[in-house]
């Protein structure tokens, strides 16, 4: 082909093919771009707030003006099939007719709630953890909605922080798996059926390593750290195909997320391939002045825009700066398109474009939101994510007959049973450990005994904008000199003590994670009576529980674990469902040890007790109080020697790794048994162990299975000195069993 005339042809010819090579999405969204004003594209851009329900300012009051005017592309914080659709009707009273897309946090069930996120997590099971995010989407999509703020996937190590409750804890690899089933739920296979939503992987990036475990706080992180740690569940979620990413609220290399070029354009797009859209956190770009990355909203709007922001929520900025920042040159029409093509392309992808009311649909939401399938599913994943901690002498499962007193100010408080971020969820609906228990007519008499807590800052600060704000007035003790005196009159005292929902979630860090010191006392009161105790814990974040578990027969952590609450956890109490949960995040001895969890280094100077001069404290331990993965039962598993099936792994081949468990006690129960792995030299210093697999088993009672993993080449990668995704020949060290600190363990080499 060397004649130019035949090589015009051949160029026309290509030029005409990619034009024609265009999707019908493609084409559609191009098309209306071209019949969009400036101010009809930058609206795209712009997501407010209804007045429904806010977790931040309330800055634009006149959000229904800018609807109708076509300058607001997506609202939040509305739902119902009635005020979606009046609000869509005016959508569509606009030039354009471009609908509305309507977003919410639908963090852990729409009505029908789930247990919190760090709760479920400890269930192990990534069906359940995938239905329960199907049915939230179908109950969500129900009510008027295509857009869920989840799944949150900030990796966290403090529990300080109160966000840790919306995450699944401190493991990588864990968090992997999370926030593919968590996607898969949500989107399903085919996001134009009416019945999915788009997901929203949050907060992009690294938001769970704030310093001190202090919301909205400062991140500081090596890449490596960032690679091998914190950013594979994005990545994880991206694969999965996420629709759309949420920025977070902290810097990056002292940059803010949200004016993070490298974050937003070179990793996520360039080299994750995302196709979705990007949207703020609430207001995080006006929030680049207070970090003093920009000088005002101008530089604010610009910064956001250019890093890769495509939709600024409730913060005005776009919709205040861009014209002007056209104008001067600061950014340009390709960017603002590539923005709304985004934004469009995902209203095309649900649908809205052929029919924008397709999600109100009142009888529709009538059948289907908290329909009696969904509680059932409800009750079986709570029960599923209660961790039994300790269980002394068989204490527990209780006895039918026994006289019980119930003691706590959480065993009848239906708002925390449904926990923080449960937006839509009607806690009027759901059950309370009280209620379950007099259903099943047990005798109970119930007290609570203690407030929440009798530190005024704590009460103030937590009950802030919360649904229920009066402080309860009772005289304290007198509270717990009644409850003592029902702990005597009884066999066996129940005691649901822990933290109110307000003292976890977003704005919720405590420095001190203990059991709030009024609720310990009248716990130290009643166990004096020497009656036997039942802690049941309810609580979003690991506790330090040094106290209760050197005195407290039997502990169980129940979380805040949704409508279905009460009868979950009377479930477990009685023996009709034997715990299994697993703790997906360490328990610390106290908050000196934070950050404390199970992948840490060696360190040059490894923990001796008999070497002065080895990482320890003087005071306390190295390791946790309740270690990641731990979890009893009231049946016994015993571990057989484990095996592998050969010495040498070579690239390409497998390893097998089997280990018989045994049921070795007096009850049929089920068991997750936990695959880690240790590599013993690395070209950087590589973590003591990972997780890299488990199984979870049903054993009846007096039946052994062997569990049988594989480990590939793969499986041993990791981002080597030269920041290479690879795995380094040499001695490698395989640990199975029933938590990260209770293994046994094998060799083995990679050639
Ligand atoms: C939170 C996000 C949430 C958003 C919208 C913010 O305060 O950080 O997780 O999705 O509000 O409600």
């Amino acid at each position: 082909m060397k004649n130019p005339k035949r090589l015009l042809v051949a160029a026309l010819l290509l030029a005409t093919l990619s034009v024609k090579a265009q999707t019908p999405k493609q084409a559609f969204v191009n098309n209306l771009i071209k019949r969009m004003t400036l101010d009809e594209k930058i609206g795209q851009l712009n997501l407010l707030t209804s007045d429904m329900d806010v977790t931040g300012p309330f800055m634009k009051p006149g959000y229904k003006k800018d609807i109708e005017a076509g300058l607001c592309g997506a609202i939040f914080n509305a739902y119902t099939p009635q005020y979606t659709r009046q609000l869509q009707e005016m959508a569509m009273n606009t030039r354009l007719k471009i609908p509305l897309l309507f977003g919410y946090d639908v963090i852990h069930g729409h009505k029908t709630i789930f247990p919190i996120p760090l709760g479920e997590a400890c269930t192990w099971d990534m069906a359940l953890l995938e239905q329960s995010a199907r049915i939230a989407a179908q109950e969500a999509s129900a009510d008027g909605l295509q857009w869920t703020y989840s799944p949150m996937v900030d990796i966290a190590r403090d529990p300080r922080w109160g966000r840790v409750a919306e995450g699944v804890g401190e493991d990588t690899w864990y968090g992997v798996q999370v926030a593919k089933a968590k996607v898969k739920g949500y989107q399903g296979s085919d996001l134009s059926a009416n019945n999915t939503l788009l997901a929203c992987v949050k907060h992009f990036a690294l938001y769970g390593a704030v310093q001190a475990g202090r919301d909205y706080n400062t991140v500081d992180m090596s890449r490596r750290e960032m690679y091998q740690y914190y950013l594979p569940p994005y990545k994880a979620a991206i694969d999965a195909g996420v629709a759309t990413v949420m920025t977070s609220f902290n810097e990056i290399d002292g940059t803010p997320a949200t004016a993070n070029k490298w974050l937003l354009t070179d990793l996520l797009r360039r080299d994750w391939g995302f196709k979705g859209f990007v949207v703020t956190d609430y207001t995080s770009i006006n929030e680049m002045i207070a970090h003093g990355n920009v000088k005002d909203e101008y530089e604010a709007g610009a910064a956001a825009l250019n890093a890769g922001v495509d939709m600024d929520m409730q913060g005005g900025i776009f919709a205040g700066q861009l014209k002007k920042l056209l104008k001067d040159g600061k950014v340009t029409q390709k960017t603002i398109d590539s923005a709304v093509y985004h934004i469009l392309a995902a209203k095309y992808d649900l649908g809205l474009f052929k029919d924008p009311f397709k999600y109100c649909d009142n009888e529709r939401a009538a059948k289907e939101i908290m329909s009696a399938e969904n509680l059932a599913a409800a009750q079986k994943i709570a029960e599923r994510s209660i961790v039994l901690l300790k269980n002394e002498n068989q204490l527990l499962p209780l006895k039918k007959e026994a006289k019980i007193a119930l003691i706590g100010p959480l065993a009848n408080s239906q708002r925390d049973m449904i926990g923080n971020w449960s937006a839509a969820g009607d806690y009027t609906r759901a059950v309370t450990l009280l209620e379950a228990l007099k259903k099943r007519s047990v005798n109970v008499q119930y007290l609570p005994g203690a407030h929440y807590t009798a530190d005024t800052t704590l009460y103030k600060r937590a009950t802030q904008k919360q649904r229920l704000d009066a402080a309860d007035t009772t005289d304290s003790q007198q509270m717990l000199a009644a409850a003592v005196e029902l702990a005597k009159q009884s066999d066996i005292v129940l005691m649901a003590l822990g933290e109110s929902q307000g003292m976890t979630g977003e704005a919720a860090s405590r420095s001190n994670i203990s059991i709030p010191e009024n609720q310990q006392q009248l716990l130290r009161a009643v166990y004096a009576t020497g009656k036997p105790v039942v802690l049941v814990l309810m609580n979003g974040r690991p506790l330090t529980l040094e106290w209760e578990d050197a005195h407290i027969p039997a502990i169980l952590e129940t979380w805040f674990l949704g409508t279905k609450a009460g009868d979950a956890i009377a479930a477990v109490l009685f023996g009709d469902y034997n715990p299994a949960g697993k703790l997906t995040m360490s328990f610390p001895r106290n908050v000196g040890q934070i950050p404390v969890y199970y992948n840490h280094k060696n360190t040059g100077r490894p923990m001796n007790p008999y070497n002065k001069y080895s990482t320890k404290y003087l005071d306390t331990e190295n390791d946790p109080l309740y270690p990641f993965g731990y979890g009893l039962s009231y049946t016994k598993f015993t571990y057989g020697e484990v095996k592998l099936s050969k010495q040498q792994l070579t690239a390409g081949d497998k390893l097998q790794v089997s280990i018989p468990v045994t049921n070795s006690g007096n009850y049929n129960g089920e068991e997750v048994v936990q695959l880690y792995i240790r590599d013993l030299v690395g070209s950087v210093t590589r973590p003591v162990k990972e997780l890299k697999g488990y199984k979870k088993i049903a054993l009846a009672k007096g039946e052994t299975q062997t569990v049988t993993f594989e480990i590939s080449e793969d499986d041993l990668k990791f981002y080597d000195k030269d920041m290479r995704w690879k795995a380094e020949p040499g001695d490698f060290t395989v640990f199975v069993g029933t938590n990260s600190r209770d293994v046994q363990s094998a060799g083995f080499t990679l050639k």
